[in-house]
């Protein structure tokens, strides 16, 4: 199993939009046959010329279109991805894309939704909020941005059906996100589910208040990058290979993917933030804690695959094979 084995030629119809470091791509099927209809919160690999892979939420208003729509914003820490999107995809560019993967999106049995953007993280928001929105459930969406300037999607947010529910906060300082996102929280209604998607900090400080507020299990994150700070409960554990044979100590802070290269053992990666799933090796024995967000709901339950470049081990003693 693995994301790179299916994949869809499509074109770009159109680029266009978005700020001064955002852009804005629908794709679609050259001949105009519909691509596979995905569930909002979404996310698929786009394979570039310059042979990179990279990951891109589906933002679209509708999650049944033909098309599918990406925003992809310049960054000053692109390692090469975003920027050629940014610089070379105009209309009639052709890509390769993966088909959606669903590791993030809506909880059916909630009550209510708080979903929580900041930045570009607004993309996978975005399909979810209009998605609720759609089906009458009760929910609110929080966008944290820079500035006015920085909400992507802002003018088409705010002249939609979502503005009653959305609140924009440009420029707000550290403690006041912090203040606001407690607010939202102490406001909450019971069964409340929490969505977080943006920069670590926000996402781990939003997470980290939300767990304790809602519980582990109505709190849900898509990271499109690295979680800068370890989390204080990692533990070390070993790790053992059962078909080579190797035996590595995985210390806090540092990826099962790096102490296994370290001890020579080769592993083919590409993202190394938890979201491609070129990594993936399988469970032979022991419990994963799973960090990524590659896998899906019932691949995390089922425990077969583990994803070395972020996720660790709940038990002292991992077993995996590479062979998936
Ligand atoms: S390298 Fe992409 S998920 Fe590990």
């Amino acid at each position: 199993m693995s994301a790179l084995t299916e994949t869809i030629d499509v074109v770009v119809n159109e680029a266009a939009g978005g700020t001064h470091d955002t852009r804005v791509l629908q794709l679609a099927r050259e001949d105009g046959t519909p691509l596979p209809a995905y569930r909002p919160g979404a996310h698929l690999d786009v394979y570039l010329p310059n042979g990179l892979v990279r990951q891109y939420s589906l933002c679209g208003p509708n999650a049944q279109a033909s098309d599918y729509r990406l925003a992809v914003k310049r960054s000053s820490e692109s390692r090469g991805g975003s920027e050629w999107l940014f610089n070379h995809a105009g209309n009639g560019t052709q890509l390769r894309i993966g088909m959606p993967r669903h590791a993030f999106g809506v909880d059916e049995t909630a009550k209510h939704h708080i979903l929580v953007a900041g930045g570009i993280g607004v993309t996978p928001i975005l399909s979810m909020a209009y998605a609720l929105q759609a089906a009458g459930k009760s929910y609110q969406f929080e966008y944290f941005v820079r500035s006015d300037a920085d909400a992507v999607f802002r003018a088409e947010i705010m002249g939609s059906s979502l503005a009653g529910q959305t609140r924009i906060y440009p420029a707000l300082a550290p403690d006041a996100v912090r203040e606001r996102i407690t607010d939202l929280l102490s406001a909450s209604k019971a069964q409340s589910h929490l969505y977080v998607c943006g920069p670590a900090a926000l996402m781990q400080m939003t997470a980290e208040l939300a767990r304790g507020a809602l519980g582990d299990g109505n709190v849900h994150m898509e990271a499109f990058g690295p979680l800068a700070v370890a989390n204080a409960d990692e533990r070390e554990f070993t790790v053992k290979l059962n078909t080579r044979g190797g035996v590595v100590t995985v210390p806090p802070g540092k990826s099962v993917l790096a102490c296994l290269r370290d001890a020579g053992h080769e592993i083919e990666s590409s993202c190394e933030v938890g979201v491609c799933g070129t990594c993936m090796m399988r469970v032979v024995e022991g419990e994963p804690d799973h960090r990524d967000s590659y896998l899906t709901d019932d691949e995390r339950v089922a425990g077969t695959y583990f994803i070395p470049c972020v996720s660790r081990s709940k038990s002292p003693v991992l077993v995996l094979a590479s062979d998936t």
